[in-house]
């Protein structure tokens, strides 16, 4: 078995799963969509390790804003966004790093 694998993940953004529930969407051209799928879908990254860049749902991360999403940023995990519904995912996408000029460029 092996003990590793490539992934083409240049960044991994950690999105909270509970803070998206609770909001029940709020991003995306409608504003019916969870954080880390319409960010997923506004730079229109590939599905699982194809992708330029993770953008993860994970459980709780502690901090439980009010109408906000706590989001980390795998690069800079010592500072957490607390990202808020109808957010311009273009600025989200360069505070995070995932401007896609930056995803386009070669690992
Ligand atoms: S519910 Fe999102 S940080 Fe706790």
């Amino acid at each position: 078995m092996k003990d590793h694998v490539r992934s083409n993940w240049q960044q991994a953004v950690l999105v909270c799963r509970k803070c998206s529930k609770k909001l029940d969407g709020g991003f995306g051209p409608d504003g019916g969509e969870r954080l880390a799928k319409a960010l997923r879908r506004h730079l229109s990254l590939k599905k699982g390790r194809k992708a330029a860049a993770g953008i993860v749902e994970v459980n709780c991360l502690g901090v439980c804003p009010k109408g906000a999403v706590t989001v980390v940023n795998g690069a800079q995990a010592r500072d957490w966004l607390l990202v808020r519904p109808g957010a311009d995912l273009d600025e989200l996408a360069q505070a995070l790093g995932l401007a896609p000029d930056a995803l386009s460029q070669p690992a």
